[in-house]
């Protein structure tokens, strides 16, 4: 049952109230001053409170200020003889939700008091689901304990408050949304809006509206004003994924807009200034798009203020166990099934696999095996054929490989036996790129050349 709280001096008044929200099924209880109100609003649970302006000792305005300092956010509506601008504008700056007039018709107070709640339910609501989205993408949900991965979670954690900009920079699969979503969710932006916008997804010719909107009749098809991600991110945070597809003549005018903060949309010639934090992501190699000329060099150089580059999940092969489990538990969770048992060659197989989809291929296999299993036990069998490879090693010798009746593909096989070859050998050299050649009888400049073509990234040597 709604609790409504009157605060009038005249009595009339609150029986009037009292009477007509009671036969409404509200539960209603009122206080003949503004000390007293305030006193029932600090002790007890109220949705509404109803409050006279001109009040002697404690005016409505005091009541307002006093609980906006206790910060008792509950709506109110005022009530006042003398509709002054003056007095209401302090009371809606004060936290008010509206006010009546005296006299007052019963049914309009009703559809006020209706409004009140409804907002507030909804304000209630957004706080809600902020919270939810809060707890979502804090920190802890980024897992990993490796070197590599606590890097990146220690520097988004120093830079997420800012407002600077941030490349995101990794392989498929690798976190990259999760991390600029952790980013926004942790900044002073978090109660605005998250607007993703992917580069690659969308047809290059409606791009450039999709971002900055366009007025009607801009182009055919055109036939009303719409507006872009760029405004609708206004105050919040804008997501460009899949950066390195974006067309040259758009990497034109988004520099401009990153410099200037201004735009305007397609077809219309007011300049439109907004206050949008970018954060931009890619799985391409950017310096290598200004080496080629497909990619602006004084566009990656305002895009890449603070980069985050997101480790390949091979190279935090000991978090795969941790993230194996976090997957297993929130996944069955969410998909109301029993959590599987996993067996250590199981793990073996895992661990000695390339990755090459990252966390997302491993969270879609757990995802697989939970619908699979259903509570089972997890058998290699169970696993897709490329991860139940032989270790590299046995494979390198060939013996223990028989051709089945199916056939092979032998230039993948080759492929990945090259490649879990110089993983290992990076391992062995610990990153020492002329020391990983030698143990492959390679020259250096020739290892580099396979890992770029593979796309191996083994970051700097570690010491
Ligand atoms: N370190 C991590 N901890 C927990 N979950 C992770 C981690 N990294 C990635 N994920 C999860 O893996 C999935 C893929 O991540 P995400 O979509 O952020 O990757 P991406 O880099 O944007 O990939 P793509 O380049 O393919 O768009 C998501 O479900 C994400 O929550
Ligand atoms: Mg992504």
């Amino acid at each position: 049952m709604l609790r409504v709280l009157v605060i009038d001096d005249e009595e009339s008044i609150r029986n009037l109230l009292s009477d007509f929200l009671e036969s409404k099924g509200m539960d209603v209880v009122s206080a003949p001053n503004g000390a007293e109100g305030l006193n029932l609003l600090k002790g007890e649970k109220f949705d509404l409170f109803l409050l006279d302006l001109m009040m002697p000792g404690m005016t409505g305005l005091d009541v307002l200020r006093q609980a906006a300092a206790e910060q008792l956010d509950i709506p109110s509506i005022m009530i006042t003889a003398f509709a002054t601008v003056q007095t209401a504008v302090e009371a809606m700056k004060l936290g008010a939700y509206d006010y009546i007039t005296k006299p007052f018709n019963l049914e309009e107070l009703y559809i006020t008091v209706k409004k009140a709640l409804d907002f507030s339910k909804l304000q209630e609501e957004n706080l809600q689901l902020r919270k939810a989205l809060r707890k979502k993408f804090s920190y802890n949900r980024i897992i990993g304990n490796s070197p590599p991965i606590q890097d990146v979670i220690k520097f988004i954690e120093k830079i997420a408050d800012t407002d600077s900009t941030v490349l995101i920079t990794g392989e498929s699969g690798t976190g990259k949304e999760l991390v600029a979503k952790t980013i926004h969710y942790n900044s002073q932006r978090a109660k605005k809006p998250f607007i993703p916008l992917n580069c690659a997804a969308i047809p290059k010719d409606i791009l450039e509206s999709e971002l900055f909107g366009h007025e009607k009749g801009a182009f055919t098809g055109a036939i009303s004003t719409r507006i872009g991600r760029f405004e609708l991110a206004n105050q919040g945070t804008l997501f460009l994924d899949e950066i390195g597809e974006l067309a040259p003549a758009l990497q034109v005018k988004l520099l401009r807009v990153l410099q200037e903060k201004e735009f305007e949309r397609v077809g219309g010639i007011k300049t439109i200034k907004v206050d949008v934090r970018i954060i931009a992501a890619t799985n391409r190699d950017l310096e290598k798009g200004v080496r080629d000329g497909v990619f602006r060099e004084d566009l990656y150089y305002r895009l890449n203020v603070l980069p985050v580059h997101l480790p390949p999940l091979r190279r935090m092969k000991e978090d795969i166990p941790l993230l194996v489990d976090h997957f297993i538990k929130d996944i069955s969770r969410r998909k109301k099934k029993e959590p599987p048992g996993l067996s250590g060659d199981v793990m073996n197989c895992l661990a000695n696999y390339r990755w090459p989809g990252n966390v997302r291929e491993l969270e879609n296999l757990v995802e697989r095996l939970i619908i699979l299993k259903d509570g089972d036990m997890v058998s290699p069998d169970d696993l897709p054929e490329r991860m139940r490879e032989k270790l590299p090693a046995e494979a390198a010798s060939g013996k223990e490989r028989r051709l089945s009746s199916g056939g092979v593909d032998l230039n993948m096989m080759l492929d990945e036996i090259e490649n879990n070859m110089i993983i290992q050998a990076l391992e062995l050299s610990k990153g020492v790129k002329s020391k990983a050649a030698s143990l492959l009888g390679l020259n250096r400049t020739t290892l580099i050349e396979k890992m770029k073509k593979k796309s191996i990234d083994f970051g700097a040597p570690q010491k």
